[in-house]
């Protein structure tokens, strides 16, 4: 069962394309990293799956159902890069409120100790260090047991000793089965913290594959990639290429320097690359390559 279809998916705003075809699907039970720059188009993929926002084009399933059906049945959670909280309620107050609007919540306790909050319960949340805050924003997102749990950089405000309690809470929850999407631009958290790391940059997917996939093997690096019907020539010359694969419209691209290849194959071809992936890199490496601004 997918939890997550992205199906050809873009969102304009005006004239700016946040999210351009986008395809990305995401098996049931799956914690994946949405990792990118700043305005990769990580939060408007994240709020096309609350039903927040509407795509341009394509479609959008969660769980098999529209978005806004799967969240009005409270199967979809979020913590949002905003979102206020009431300052007169307590943080156990606030999070039992939200827990009570779904059919079948976690236990207000069990959630509190998810989040790392037992110790604050009776604090009103307008006391709370912003870091504090996100947390009562992430016992809010799970208070209802949902299917999908959506992270918008849920550790944003928080320092080394809340993010490693945070994650700790976070894969708490994964671990019953459900599906898990964050976004990030922190390689570390989305190598520790996920199954699946996709990397999306100018709106696309870049690379898609388990951390150590896109880390893996330094010797022997390739560039793979979706040509399409686009013709193949001049691809040997590019710097650092040895050997050029194509079977069914996809190229590979046995390279001595990745990062030349790839830098080459956006501003010295006119080809329209798509699912760029590199074997062998660094994560870091890897992700600073394929997210370069072409
Ligand atoms: N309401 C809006 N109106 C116009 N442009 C927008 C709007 N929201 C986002 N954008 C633009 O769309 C692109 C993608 O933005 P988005 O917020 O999805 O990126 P992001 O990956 O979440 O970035 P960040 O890491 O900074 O949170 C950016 O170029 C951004 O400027
Ligand atoms: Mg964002």
């Amino acid at each position: 069962m997918e939890a997550i279809a992205f199906t050809d998916v873009s969102k304009s705003y005006g004239d700016v394309l946040a999210v351009d075809g986008l395809d990305l699907s995401v098996r049931a039970g799956t914690t994946v990293a949405l990792l990118g720059p700043n305005g990769a188009g990580k939060s408007t993929s994240v709020n096309m799956l609350l039903g927040l926002l509407r795509p341009t084009r394509g479609r959008v399933e969660v769980l098999g159902r529209s978005p806004d059906e799967a969240v009005a049945r409270g199967e979809v959670g979020a913590m949002l890069q905003s979102g206020e909280l009431i300052p007169e309620l307590t943080v156990r107050e606030t999070v039992d409120f939200v827990r009570r609007l779904y059919p079948d919540p976690l236990d207000l306790d069990e959630i509190l100790a998810m989040a790392d909050l037992a110790g604050l319960a009776k604090r009103r949340a307008g006391k709370l260090s912003e870091g504090q805050a996100q947390r009562v924003r992430f016992a809010m997102a799970v208070a209802g047991a949902p299917e999908l749990l959506l992270l918008d950089e849920p550790t944003a405000a928080m320092d080394v000793e809340s993010r490693l309690r945070f994650w700790a809470g976070m894969r708490d929850y994964a671990a019953r089965g459900r599906t898990v999407l964050f976004a990030t631009h922190y390689l570390q958290e989305a190598d520790e913290n996920s199954d699946r790391v996709v990397v999306i940059a100018r709106g696309g997917v870049v690379a898609d594959g388990t951390a150590a996939e896109i880390k893996a093997g330094v010797g022997g690096q390739a560039v793979h990639f979706t040509l399409g019907r686009q013709p193949a020539a001049g691809l040997d010359a590019l710097p650092g290429v040895t050997a050029v694969g194509i079977q069914a419209g996809a190229a590979t691209l046995q390279t001595t320097d990745a990062d030349a290849t790839v830098a080459a194959l956006y501003r010295g071809t006119s080809l329209e690359v798509r699912d760029l992936r590199i074997a062998g890199a660094d994560l870091e490496e890897a992700f600073l390559t394929l997210t370069r601004e072409s």
